[in-house]
């Protein structure tokens, strides 16, 4: 019998060996790629490695509870499949394969606004790919985006505002990546053009502060605010009506030289004050990483690559896997650390911390 993945795999970081190994070397720069040197991405999991839990003996965990409320509906656990676009380029069942792997494991799964999947054949694929990312498209394309997805059935909106200009990355083009004909992000048909010729003109077209206050108004669904690191923006977000903060580097992919994700959220989760649920996405490789950004603040966290790696290596068994893995992980953390519930996490698990 020939090993499946999960043979091989025993980690998330076995997952990106496995993809790696059978992805082309221009689409593993795209996925595993960052902006500039790079030191962003190598950043948020430098300084989550950089957190040690400080283990709690000896007491009574009943149990490792790992369900969360988020926007009023419960998750089995307290992480999602972050936005990843252009999925086909890894496994021809793409997001399909996602959703059925995430659902499969009780996990939410945020569909991509350069998804090559129809938002409600996605929906369909796992009924747990209910959140939708977008970018901005102008007020009248934002909300007919908007729209498709409350009629495609999504329960939420996540607005991308930390990358109206895209980083250099200089990895694909060492590689000479280029997208592929043929991908095409469907769900985005009919909206007015984007100018993309200038940064001048990226600029002209990106949201303000009015424009998200309009939206969060106007919008048929909660809006999430995704790409938040200030602490001062997230206070404003929350005043512009948005319903969740996703604190995020953008996976290390836009402007080097960001704070990681890990070190930016305590900040952040302050200036909520429990106002809004915050997530928090850049470096999670471990249930001890989802642990760690619990205890500085997160109510969740997404995972955007390594997800990716198990759609490369497995289609939606590897997704599963790799969830399974993080959810594995994470309760016997929890046990070690004395945590029964999420509600015991708090910043005492970090060593040091209290
Ligand atoms: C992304 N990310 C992203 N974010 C977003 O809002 N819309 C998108 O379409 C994409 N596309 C995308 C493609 C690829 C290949 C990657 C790796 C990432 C960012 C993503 O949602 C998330 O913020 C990061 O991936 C989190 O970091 P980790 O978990 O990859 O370290
Ligand atoms: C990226 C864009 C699609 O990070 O968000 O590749």
């Amino acid at each position: 019998m020939r090993a499946g993945p999960e043979d091989l795999a025993h980690t998330l970081a076995d997952y990106r060996r496995v993809a790696e190994a059978g992805l082309p070397a221009g689409v593993a720069a795209y996925v595993n790629g960052g902006a500039g040197e790079e030191v962003t991405l190598r950043r948020n999991e430098a300084a989550l490695d950089a957190l040690p839990l400080m283990p709690r003996v000896l007491r009574h965990v009943h149990q490792c509870d790992t369900r969360v409320t988020l926007l009023g509906a419960q998750l089995d656990h307290p992480f999602l499949v972050a936005p990843v676009a252009w999925q086909r380029l890894v496994h021809p069942d793409a997001d399909c394969a996602t959703a059925a792997g995430a659902t499969a494991q009780g996990a939410r799964m945020v569909l991509s606004a350069q998804a090559t999947t129809p938002l409600a054949q996605a929906r369909a694929a796992g009924a747990l790919c209910d959140w939708f990312q977008l970018y901005w498209r102008g007020r009248e394309g934002t909300l007919t985006l908007a729209h498709r997805a409350a009629d495609a059935g999504y329960a939420a909106l996540m607005l991308t505002v930390d990358a109206p200009v895209a980083g250099p990355r200089p990895r694909e083009l060492r590689a000479s990546f280029t997208l592929p004909e043929g991908l095409v992000a469907v769900n985005l048909a009919g909206l007015p053009p984007t100018d993309g010729a200038s940064l001048e003109g990226l600029m002209a077209a990106a949201p303000r502060w009015d424009d998200l206050a309009w939206l969060c108004a106007a919008a048929p669904l909660p809006v999430m605010v995704k790409g938040i690191l200030h602490p001062g923006d997230a206070a404003q977000a929350i005043a512009a009506g948005g319903a969740g903060i996703v604190v995020s580097n953008h996976g290390g992919r836009v402007l080097d030289g960001l704070p990681a994700s890990i070190e930016a959220l305590p900040g952040v989760a302050a200036a909520v004050a429990g106002r809004v649920p915050v997530l928090m996405d850049g470096g999670i490789r471990r249930g001890a990483d989802v642990l760690r950004a619990l205890a500085l603040g997160a109510d969740a966290v997404m995972v955007g690559r390594p997800v990716i790696w198990g759609l490369a290596a497995a289609g939606a068994t590897g997704v599963a896997h790799v969830l399974r893995l993080l959810r594995d992980e994470l309760r016997i953390a929890m046990a070690l650390t004395g945590c029964s519930t999420l509600a015991d996490v708090g910043p005492q698990l970090i060593f040091g911390r209290h």
